[in-house]
C-alpha cells in the first residue's frame, strides 16, 4: 500500500473533512466543490504514480500512524509557486495533486486540547464566533450582546496559519479564560488551516471559514481583536509571548565563504556569554558539517538538508527561550524562508544578517585556499564560483566587512538586535 505523510495544512484539512466540518468527503481539485475553495493534496510524482497504480494512498501523521485512506479518483499537475497549493514552501515542480474520497483508518487522539476538537453538532440556536487571536474586553462585550441571536459557540481556529500572536494551545487557554465571562458560551477547537501561510489566499480562506462557521451555527459573529485584554487573557498572552528580550531567537548569518560570517557570529556569541542575560548556542556552518550534517555534500539538495537541520535545531532552541546563532552560507532564499517559518512556528524570533562582503574581497582573502582550488576546477559547486548565491531581499542587517574591524561589524549587528528589542541596552 503506498503511503505518504502530508504537510501540516493538508493534515488539518484531512482532520476538518473527517470531523464533518466541511461539506466534502475528500480532497478536491484546486477550484473546489460545493462553493468551497480547494482542499488540496499534493505529492511527488513518484508517489502519485504508485497511488494511481494501487488506486489508494494511505495518509500518515508525522509519526507514521495511518490516519486515512484516499481512494484516488483523479490527478492534476501542479506547476510551481503559482500552482494549486502551498503550505509552507511553494510546491516544487513535478508535484501532482490527488483528488478523491477519504475513509478513516484511525482518529487523531492526541494533541493539546484534543478533547475540545469536535465536529458540528446541532447548529440551531447557535452563534458561531471564529477566534484567531486572544479576545479583548470589547470582543467579549460584543459576543455577550450577540448571544441574543443564540448560544455563543467559540470556534478556536487552531489549524496551521491561524493563531495570531500566540501558539495554538495558548489561544485555546486564552479563549477558555474569555469564555468564563460569557454566559452560556461553549468552546470548540477547529483544525481549520489557512490555504497559504502568508495569507496570500485570503479570499479562499474567508470562503472556507464562512462554510465552516455555517456548519456549526445559524449565524456568525466576528470579533475585531481591538482594545484591552481582560486580565486573565493578558496573563496567558504574557506567558506565551514574553517580551522580546527574553523570548527565543534565531540569529541567522548568511553570506559567501570567507565573507566573515563565522567571525562576526563568534564575536556575537562571546558578547552574549559575557553579558550573561541569555542562553546561547552557536550553529556555525563549518562546525555543523562536522557533526549534525556530517556526510552531506554541496549539491543543492544537500545544502538544503543542511540548512533545514540547522533551522530545525535553531527553532527548537528558540522554542525554549534561547538564542541560536547560525552561520552557514545558506545560499538559497527559499530555504532561508523555511527557517524563518520554523522559528516563527516555534514562537521564536528570526533575525537575518547578510554578511555582504563582495566575492572579489572573499576571493582575495581566500584564507582556506578554497577559491583558488575552485577556480582551478578542483572543487565543484563552489558558492560564488560554480554554484549560485541568492542575496536576501529580507535581511534585517547587511554588513560588508571589507576594510572594517570585527568590533565595528559586531556593533552594527548589536545595534539591530537592540533596536528590534532582542537585547537590552547595557
Ligand atoms: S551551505 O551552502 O550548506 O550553507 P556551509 O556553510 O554548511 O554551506 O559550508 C560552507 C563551508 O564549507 C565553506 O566555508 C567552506 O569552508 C566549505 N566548502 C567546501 N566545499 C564547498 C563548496 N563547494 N561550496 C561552498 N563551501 C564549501
Amino acid at each position: 500500500m503506498p503511503q505518504w505523510t502530508p504537510s501540516q495544512r493538508e493534515l488539518d484539512d484531512l482532520d476538518l473533512i473527517s470531523l464533518g466540518a466541511v461539506p466534502v468527503t475528500g480532497f478536491t481539485h484546486p477550484e473546489g466543490e460545493h462553493g468551497l475553495p480547494g482542499l488540496t493534496l499534493t505529492v511527488p510524482t513518484a508517489v502519485a504514480e504508485e497511488a494511481v497504480t494501487a488506486g489508494t494512498l494511505d495518509l500518515l501523521d508525522p509519526e507514521g500512524v495511518p490516519l486515512a485512506r484516499l481512494a484516488v479518483a483523479g490527478t492534476y499537475p501542479v506547476d510551481g509557486p503559482e500552482g494549486a497549493d502551498a503550505a509552507g514552501p511553494a510546491p516544487s515542480l513535478g508535484q501532482v495533486g490527488l483528488v478523491g474520497p477519504l475513509s478513516a483508518l484511525t482518529s487523531t487522539v492526541y494533541g493539546p486540547f484534543r478533547r475540545l476538537v469536535a465536529g458540528p453538532q446541532e447548529s440551531a440556536g447557535r452563534v458561531a464566533v471564529p477566534v484567531e487571536a486572544p479576545l479583548s474586553e470589547s470582543d467579549i462585550a460584543g459576543i455577550r450582546a450577540a448571544s441574543d441571536a443564540g448560544r455563543p459557540l467559540l470556534l478556536v481556529l487552531i489549524g496551521a496559519g491561524y493563531p495570531r500572536g500566540v501558539s495554538a494551545p495558548a489561544l485555546v487557554r486564552a479563549t477558555l479564560a474569555a469564555a468564563a465571562d460569557i454566559p452560556g458560551a461553549e468552546v470548540v477547537a477547529v483544525p481549520l488551516a489557512r490555504r497559504r501561510p502568508d495569507g496570500s489566499a485570503a479570499d479562499a480562506d474567508e470562503r472556507l471559514l464562512a462554510a465552516v462557521a455555517a456548519a456549526y451555527a445559524e449565524s456568525t459573529h466576528h470579533p475585531s481583536y481591538q482594545g484591552e485584554l481582560p486580565v486573565a487573557v493578558a496573563a496567558v498572552v504574557e506567558q506565551n509571548r514574553p517580551p522580546r528580550e527574553c523570548r527565543g531567537l534565531v540569529v541567522f548569518f548568511t553570506g559567501l565563504s570567507g565573507s566573515g560570517k563565522s567571525t562576526i557570529a563568534r564575536a556575537l556569541y562571546d558578547t552574549v556569554l559575557e553579558r550573561g542575560d541569555r542562553t546561547v548556542t552557536s550553529l556555525d556552518g563549518d562546525v555543523v558539517r562536522h557533526h549534525l550534517s556530517k556526510g552531506l555534500g554541496f549539491s543543492r539538495e544537500d545544502r538544503e538538508t543542511n540548512i533545514r537541520r540547522i533551522g530545525w535545531v535553531g527553532a527548537e532552541i528558540s522554542r525554549h527561550g534561547g538564542m541560536a546563532i547560525c552561520s552557514p552560507i545558506a545560499p538559497f532564499d527559499a530555504t532561508r524562508q523555511e527557517v524563518r517559518t520554523m522559528a516563527r512556528d516555534a514562537g521564536g524570533g528570526f533575525v537575518l544578517v547578510h554578511v555582504a562582503t563582495p566575492l572579489e574581497e572573499c576571493e582575495r582573502r581566500d584564507r582556506k585556499g578554497l577559491y583558488a582550488r575552485a577556480r582551478a576546477g578542483e572543487i565543484p559547486d563552489f558558492t560564488g564560483i560554480s554554484s549560485p548565491y541568492e542575496a536576501p531581499a529580507d535581511a534585517d542587517a547587511v554588513v560588508d566587512t571589507t576594510g572594517r574591524t570585527v568590533a565595528d561589524c559586531l556593533d552594527e549587528v548589536l545595534a539591530v538586535l537592540i533596536a528590534e528589542g532582542w537585547l537590552t541596552r547595557v
